[in-house]
């Protein structure tokens, strides 16, 4: 393997939306890769606004290939280039070895950090831990939302999971980001079922009514969404440390905020799989108050969207003074176990394309 592909080998473990894996390499030289980004808006529409959670996960990749890198002493240059077409990005990481980079202790989670979706032990975050995580995240801020804001912001997950659950909106979102099969424990291009902390019937509830949108509008209808909300928001949300909200300096607008923001987001993960803590992305909240926040609609289904927006004025409470606007990630976390089923990753030679010109057809 060349540097480039030992480095990227490492990197590929970045953590991606739904493990959508948003990028493919093409290896131009032994020490120079071109990733070839791509967003989802179009497939997933309300959960990829603007591409920004793509742009999240493409910060996450050159994170990880910067962490990754300090184990082969390089340090790595970072160049974007013109997008190829619309949803389409292009940049290029250059390894340059530098006698002043040493191994990071982030690298060896690389391959071990991974979403803990079940209950976490509620023992506080002692002050060391949560100022090796103030020191990870740089100039983003942090907040925890501990003791009563714990609960606030369970309940509040819980009541986000309600339009989530129910809008035709999300139906292609969520039946193509989760594996159909009930016993799988792993996933390399999605999410297992066993990742989630469901009882066995509602697991193979949710994944016979993921098969199409009449199955799961009638299983809404007939059961309602509360037992799911309860297992996979509700007591995940309350058994926990704490939550935690990663702030942006400022109002995140560019594409090199998102890509910094993502960064940012892993270097805190990281660091909090160092300290032993598993932590979980909220990220519904934060999707669903940025269209309330830019006035677009989510759903057609208007009883659905004033829900959505009364809830929106519930997140803004939790987080007030600090403008919502600028939490570009919302978390639960604390000390447990590794989580039994995860999600892993397609393989290099997967992830590799020869040219621009077939990166296209591979990325998609
Ligand atoms: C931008 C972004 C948003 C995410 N949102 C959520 C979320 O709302 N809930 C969740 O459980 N995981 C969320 N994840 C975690 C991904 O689903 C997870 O990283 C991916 O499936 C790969 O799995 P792994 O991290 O366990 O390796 C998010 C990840 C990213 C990068």
């Amino acid at each position: 393997m060349t540097l480039a592909q030992e480095i990227m080998e490492l990197a590929r473990w970045a953590p991606s939306g739904d493990n959508t894996q948003v990028w493919r390499f093409e290896f131009l030289a032994a020490n120079r890769v071109r990733v070839h980004g791509r967003d989802t808006a179009e497939e997933l529409v309300v959960f990829d606004w603007g591409g920004i959670p793509s742009l999240l996960s493409m910060g996450c990749l050159i994170e990880t290939a910067v962490q990754a890198a300090t184990l082969q002493g390089c340090r790595v240059d970072v160049n974007w280039l013109p997008d190829p077409g619309p949803h389409r990005y292009l940049f290029d990481l250059a390894f340059r070895h530098d006698t002043g980079i040493a191994p990071s202790p982030l690298a060896v989670g690389i391959t071990t950090r991974s979403v803990q979706r079940a209950s976490l032990s509620r023992r506080a975050l002692r002050a060391d831990e949560k100022q090796a995580l103030v020191a990870a995240a740089g100039e983003f801020q942090l907040i925890w939302l501990e003791g009563k804001q714990r609960a606030a912001t369970a309940r509040l997950n819980y009541n986000f999971a309600q339009p989530r659950l129910t809008m035709p909106e999300s139906f292609h979102a969520l039946s193509s980001a989760i594996d159909p099969d009930p016993h799988a424990r792993y996933s390399h291009d999605r999410m297992p079922a066993g990742c989630f902390p469901l009882d066995p019937l509602s697991r193979r509830l949710m994944l016979w009514a993921l098969q199409s949108w009449p199955r799961l509008h009638s299983l809404n209808t007939l059961f309602g969404t509360a037992l799911t909300r309860l297992q996979l928001d509700l007591l995940p949300g309350l058994r926990c440390a704490a939550h935690m909200a990663l702030i942006a300096p400022r109002l995140p607008c560019t594409r090199a905020d998102h890509v910094a923001s993502g960064r940012a987001f892993q270097r805190v993960w990281l660091t909090a799989e160092q300290l032993g803590l598993r932590l979980q992305p909220e990220y519904t909240p934060v999707e669903f108050c940025r269209h309330v926040h830019h006035g677009l609609t989510i759903t057609k289904i208007a009883s659905i969207q004033n829900r959505i927006e009364r809830l929106a004025a519930d997140y803004a409470k939790l987080l007030a003074p600090i403008p919502e606007q600028r939490c570009l990630m919302l978390l639960r976390l604390g000390e447990g176990p590794a989580a039994p089923a995860r999600s892993l990753r397609l393989s290099l030679a997967d992830l590799t394309v020869l040219s621009s010109s077939s990166s296209l057809k591979g990325n998609s």
